[in-house]
């Protein structure tokens, strides 16, 4: 037999972090280099494998800007997973990232699985001062915060699957 798990997950940060790029990679295997920020949310599905178990994610893609602020807890009330995403080259969007995991421990549902993904590691590969958010600033706050950590580009493809695979890994499959 070959069950399915629906998962539903939920991204959130800052605007032009790069979820809809992750969610793009993930889906599609693509990237675009300028891709329109998102307006109010999207909604995408993709299914991967994990142990014989057939994994469908349900994935809300959040906007980022902050307008749309107000909408956020309508996407994450009933997701069993979220990426916080934050872009290792900006400092204020760990700052965001770090409120993000705050508001979701207080406000999300209790077991909720948390990934700490800092995205466009791409970017350190030409000149490494371009990195603003220490590697080691963020795993400390994820094993203070016990969330999944990973580094990312949507660019590259770097760590993506990882990411969803990481995820899936964590959730109880039927
Ligand atoms: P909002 O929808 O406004 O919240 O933004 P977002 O977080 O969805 O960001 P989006 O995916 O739209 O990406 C913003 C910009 O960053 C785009 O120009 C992307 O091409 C770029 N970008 C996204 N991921 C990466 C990455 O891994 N590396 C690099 N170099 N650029 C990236
Ligand atoms: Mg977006």
């Amino acid at each position: 037999s070959n069950p399915i798990t629906s998962i539903k997950l939920v991204l959130l940060g800052e605007a032009a972090v790069g979820k809809s790029s992750i969610v793009l990679r993930f889906v599609s295997n693509d990237f675009s280099e300028n891709k329109e920020p998102t307006i109010g949310a999207a909604f995408l599905t993709q299914r991967v494998n994990i142990n014989d178990h057939t994994v469908k994610f349900e994935i809300w893609d959040t906007a980022g800007q902050e307008r749309f602020a107000s909408l956020a807890p309508m996407y994450y009330r009933n997701a069993q997973a979220a990426l916080v995403v934050y872009d290792v080259t900006k400092p204020q969007s760990f700052i965001k990232a770090r409120h993000w995991v705050k508001e979701l421990h207080e406000q999300a549902s209790k077991n909720i699985i948390i990934a700490l993904v800092g995205n466009k590691i791409d970017i350190l590969e030409d000149n490494e001062n371009e990195r603003k958010v220490a590697r080691e600033e963020a795993e400390k706050l994820a094993e203070e915060e016990g969330l999944l950590f990973f580094e990312t580009s949507a660019k590259t493809g770097t760590n993506i699957s990882e990411v969803f695979l990481g995820i899936g890994e964590k959730i109880p499959l039927k």
